[in-house]
């Protein structure tokens, strides 16, 4: 074929196709001068590359935070007071959280810096500088290298680029690779202990709307909490101490009191976990036919279970609701992702985008690459179909097996390493069997057990089926013989039991062991656990590494085929910038969103005295006296949550949403349920994120807390208003550098 016809097939290719469109891709901060800047400002933004990411001088990412490595933040005052979503922080509110002190029923606002909670264990990541360090982690690489030959290679490379970093006490260095392997880059990151809860609004407000409304718009959650970062008095990470002082920030977000309106830009910082942008076709029919209506099968019949409990009793529905909310969240994603993935003609789109690829790839191999991938997927099913059936049921949804990995880890322990090890472990057991037994019940669990473990042996075959299941034989022979199972497992087990529990523990180590192996939801959980190591997760690791391999080859191929498309690497918990701009969206025939909530809805959603959309009565009286300040937008309203193209997924809670000139308006905390299949198909009618307004939030804390000590540490800004009248620039307000 002449070079000529190549030429004019990936011209044709680049005008049908566009792998980036405005709002999709998460994009690496110190790239986005190469790849971004020119979209962004086309898009309204009035900053600059540099004045995002910058290694020399503050810029906004140091004002971002990794927040306890699952979430994330950014600080808003000189004080390192830092603003993240109420869901982000739920741990530790309701860790400080008693009966007779309930934070998460009441909320809680520390009137001065002496009465801010500390928080141990949880911790803030800073991100210093991000280095491509490819060339040097791929050093000696060849492709007739086998993958263990490369992983190896690429492991030394690593070590010695990481040795190669001079680091402070607190600092870290992390490389991770991208684009499934063809890129490597290290973070430079410090990360600060002393952590302290500063205010949250109670779950009425920070929660409201809760199951029913999570990854719906409209939408009208004040999904946000405050804390503050605490430093050595010469403004350095500290452990945990009383002599500690407010850190002072490199830079702090400005807060916008003009807000955004439909078509105003908007840029979201943060840390996404994970999404699969460029999976062969085959491998999103499996998620679509099997991996997902799998998933959604047994969590649906957990819920139910547990649902129907918590509606006949209240105590069983505060011991539950927490997990209700666990279970229920990604059960609800994966059909949302479902329906959003059929509704957007995923497989279609694959299918045309793989038949482009093979005409325009340069390499002959492209074919077989996309044959390989369907034999390796066809190969693959079953295997992963039971990895996902054993993680649901034995390990998320049947709470006394869960419990059981702690008792196995106990055990090997001491036969392990001996009687101080295992008295280390028990120790740090106690605090999670402490918290387990306060929120068990186990004739709840007996029976999301009994459900489970049949659907269990009706989907997987006969193989991956523990054979302690049949030990029961007399029982199975009986009508409800899961059931029976379950009788024989819950009534004999000491594990349903926490007395019984504490005094084994109590015991020495050898009779205590000795005890627990004779336990039946030891010695199932056990069993179950060998049979799936060895029969299922031993064979899908080793195929999924074939998998992963393939997908590397085709990643390096796609951005070889189209060299002027613009990729973005998966998301992989490492920081990212996303942008868009505020827009409603059509999810159905006839029926159109406007991007922005008000107060007004959440009156329209109150149902007093239920638990999912109570409102405060200072809330409504606020609403009534219509004291909402200078919180409000030009149609003299309190915007409560909006939504824009940002594309976001889990990780990004608790992100800021930035305007064009580097000003918060907003903080992401959720996506639309049409749009979750953005992870995989990013869809720019129907994909979504929603973030609370940034006014609602300092409503929230100062009409409604009255804690207005907060909003003076705060730096509130007009910026539209200045640029829109003659004195003032509008420009991104930037803090010196205090360090
Ligand atoms: N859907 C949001 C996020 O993953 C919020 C989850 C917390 N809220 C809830 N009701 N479960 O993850
Ligand atoms: N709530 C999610 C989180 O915890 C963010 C929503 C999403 O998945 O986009 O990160």
């Amino acid at each position: 074929m002449g070079i000529l016809k190549k030429g004019f097939l990936s011209v044709v290719f680049l005008s049908i196709v566009h792998l980036a469109t405005a709002g999709e891709g998460m994009w690496l901060p110190l790239l986005l001068k190469s790849l971004n800047e020119g979209e962004m400002q086309s898009l309204g933004m009035k900053m600059t590359a540099e004045d995002i990411y910058s290694v020399n001088n503050s810029s906004l990412k140091d004002a971002i935070v990794h927040f306890g490595g699952f979430c994330t933040s950014e600080v808003i005052s000189p004080d390192g007071l830092m603003l993240t979503n109420h869901h982000c922080g739920y741990g530790q509110i309701q860790s400080h959280s008693t009966v007779e002190n309930n934070l998460l029923k009441n909320g809680f606002w520390a009137m001065s810096k002496k009465e801010e909670l500390p928080n141990p264990g949880l911790f803030a990541t800073f991100i210093d500088r991000i280095d491509d360090v490819s060339d040097r982690a791929l050093e000696g690489v060849t492709k007739e290298m086998s993958d263990t030959e490369r992983q190896s290679m690429i492991d030394q490379n690593l070590e010695l680029i990481k040795g190669g970093y001079r680091l402070r006490e607190f600092q870290d260095v992390r490389i991770r690779p991208f684009y499934q392997g063809n890129q490597y880059f290290a973070f430079v990151t410090t990360t600060f202990n002393d952590v302290r809860l500063v205010g949250t609004p109670p779950e009425s407000i920070g929660k409201f709307g809760s199951d029913t409304d999570n990854w719906v718009f409209p939408r009208h959650t004040g999904d946000f909490a405050l804390f503050r970062i605490y430093s050595s008095p010469d403004n350095q990470p500290a452990e945990y101490s009383e002599e500690n002082v407010p850190y002072k920030p490199k830079h702090f977000l400005p807060i916008s009191l003009d807000g955004v309106e439909e078509d105003d830009f908007t840029l979201v910082f943060g840390f996404p976990g994970r999404t699969n942008q460029y999976l062969p076709g085959v491998a999103v029919k499996q998620t679509i036919e099997k991996l997902n209506p799998a998933k959604i099968k047994i969590r649906d019949t957990a819920l139910k279970i547990i649902d129907k409990y918590m509606r006949g009793d209240e105590a069983v529905r505060l011991q539950y609701a927490s997990k209700f909310a666990r279970v229920a969240n990604y059960w609800k994603k994966w059909i949302g992702e479902n329906q959003g993935l059929k509704a957007t003609n995923a497989l279609d789109k694959k299918a045309k985008f793989e038949e482009r690829y093979i005409k325009s790839a340069k390499d002959p191999s492209a074919k077989k690459l996309l044959a390989d991938f369907e034999t390796a997927y066809q190969n693959i099913e079953e295997l992963a179909l039971t990895r996902d059936y054993y993680q649901e049921v034995a390990i998320r949804n049947i709470e006394l097996l869960n419990m059981q990995r702690y008792i196995r880890n106990l055990v090997s322990r001491y036969e392990n390493n001996g009687e101080d090890e295992y008295n280390n472990y028990k120790g740090r057991l106690n605090n999670y069997l402490q918290n387990f037994y306060k929120n068990y019940r186990p004739n709840i669990d007996q029976e999301v057990f009994a459900a489970l473990t049949e659907l269990y042996s009706q989907e997987v075959d006969a193989q991956f089926i523990p054979s302690d299941f049949k030990k029961s034989a007399p029982l199975f022979k009986a009508k409800n013989s899961y059931k029976a199972l379950a009788d024989l497992i819950y009534s004999k087990s000491i594990f349903t039991n926490k007395d019984a529990v504490m005094e084994l523990l109590s015991k020495n180590p050898e009779e205590a062991i000795s005890i627990i192996k004779e336990d039946p939801a030891y010695q199932l959980g056990k069993s179950w656990e060998s049979l799936y190591n060895e029969k299922v997760a031993a064979p899908y690791s080793s195929q999924k590494n074939d998998i992963d391999s393939l997908q590397r080859v085709y990643m390096a191929s796609l951005i070889e085929t189209f060299p002027n498309e613009r990729f973005y690497p998966d998301a992989n918990s490492t920081m990212r910038v996303t942008y868009g701009q505020v827009k409603g969206y059509k999810p159905r025939d006839a029926v159109c969103y406007t991007p922005i909530s008000y107060l007004d809805g959440v009156i329209e959603k109150y149902v007093p005295g239920d638990y999912e959309f109570d409102v405060p009565q200072k809330l409504i009286s606020l609403f009534d006296s219509k004291d909402y300040g200078q919180y409000t937008d030009k149609t003299g309203k309190v915007p409560v949550c909006f939504i824009g193209t940002n594309h976001t997924t889990g990780g990004n809670s608790g992100s800021p949403a930035i305007d064009a000139y580097g000003n918060l308006v907003g903080l992401n905390f959720d996506r639309v349920w049409e749009g979750t299949m953005s992870d995989i198909n990013y869809d720019p009618s129907i994909c979504r994120n929603i973030m609370v307004d940034a006014r609602y939030i300092l409503f929230i804390v100062d009409k409604f807390a009255g804690a207005d000590h907060l909003i003076k540490e705060m730096k509130l800004v007009r910026p539209k208003t200045r640029a829109g009248s003659s004195t003032g620039s509008g420009i991104i307000n930037k803090q010196k550098s205090r360090r």
